[in-house]
């Protein structure tokens, strides 16, 4: 009799204490996948379709108590570690092939030595229980200005600001790298609405940085170039255009080139709006951090 690929089945994983549905096909070996639930060790992301081994290894996982990597930034209740893709192989492929789960394009899983991998975790302030909540690869060495691969929120933290810090924090390393970056493309649907609030946001605060630093009696001189608004944010040119854009502040002159027409209304308005929504900030001075390269 011919034997024919099983086709997958799994719908949902356990991870900590949630059931998580999956969105697409990730390619975790066969004889994983043809159970409806993958249990997944939230600590070291381990798979398994046994919830009785998953138990087993619960007791005695390596980083149980302490994340694999190094803490690179810490707040009250967050905390980002920097995860080499050679130094910890496993945990890496691990990484992806769960955030293949949520992510419809093709992405790497197992040649992951040229990635660093920063993973954000919520600390619960009794237990100093580390949890699992996303993270961003980077690619140690490009010659592109790339500093994002992937990106993902768990579907459980979703739309609380978390992806948002990440993206912050890539742009946050970028600008300690004296450099300008731009997430890897194409993006997905989610990825480019998550990106575009946080340009919007982004451009309107380096605007209003810039009117704040300049002397009153300067005030009626000032010009603001797109370039000015790269150096501060690390952000590249084509997607601070992308964001006046959206903001409608962005006007052709007549020599082809571009101005930006600064409204003031709109950029308090923009900032308000997503301050109102108390989302996690990043606090600069707490990442403790060098590049590698
Ligand atoms: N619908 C509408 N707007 C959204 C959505 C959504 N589903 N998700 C994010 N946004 C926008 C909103 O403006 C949101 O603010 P609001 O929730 O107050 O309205 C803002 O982005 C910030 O959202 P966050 O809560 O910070 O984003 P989240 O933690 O949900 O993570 C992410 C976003 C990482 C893209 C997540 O949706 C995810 O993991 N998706 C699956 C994987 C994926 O697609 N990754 C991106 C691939 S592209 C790449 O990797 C370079
Ligand atoms: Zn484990």
């Amino acid at each position: 009799s011919q034997s024919y690929a099983p086709l997958a089945k799994l719908r949902c994983i356990h991870f900590g204490d949630k059931e998580i549905d999956t969105w697409y096909n990730s390619p975790y070996p066969e004889e994983y996948t043809s159970k409806y639930v993958l249990h997944i060790c939230e600590h070291c992301l381990k798979y398994t379709d046994s919830s009785f081994v998953l138990d087993r290894h619960l007791l005695k996982c390596a980083y149980k108590y302490m994340p694999p990597g190094n803490e690179i930034y810490r707040d009250r209740c967050v905390s980002v570690f920097e995860v080499d893709g050679r130094k910890n192989t496993i945990y890496c492929q691990n990484l992806c092939l769960l955030a293949k789960l949520f992510l419809n394009s093709k992405t790497l899983y197992y040649d992951v030595e040229p990635f660093m991998f920063y993973v954000l975790y919520e600390i619960k302030p009794a237990s100093e229980h580390y949890s699992f909540v996303g993270y961003f690869s980077k690619e140690k060495l490009n010659s592109t200005n790339y500093n994002v691969s992937c990106i993902l929120t768990l579907p459980t933290h979703q739309r609380k600001g978390y992806g948002n810090f990440l993206i912050e924090f890539s742009y946050l390393l970028t600008r300690r790298e004296y450099k300008l970056g731009t997430p890897e493309k194409p993006l997905s649907e989610l990825g480019l609405l998550s990106y575009r609030n946080y340009w919007k946001h982004t451009v309107c605060r380096s605007i209003k940085w810039i009117i704040d630093n300049v002397s009153p009696e300067m005030l009626p001189f000032l010009t603001v170039s797109i370039s000015d608004i790269c150096d501060i944010s690390g952000m590249v040119a084509n997607d601070v255009v992308t964001a006046l854009e959206q903001l409608e502040m962005l006007v052709k002159q007549h020599d082809q080139k571009y101005g930006i027409l600064v409204d003031m209304e709109v950029i308090e308005e923009v900032l308000s709006n997503w301050d109102s929504k108390n989302y996690l900030k990043i606090q600069p001075e707490n990442l403790i951090w060098k590049s590698v390269v």
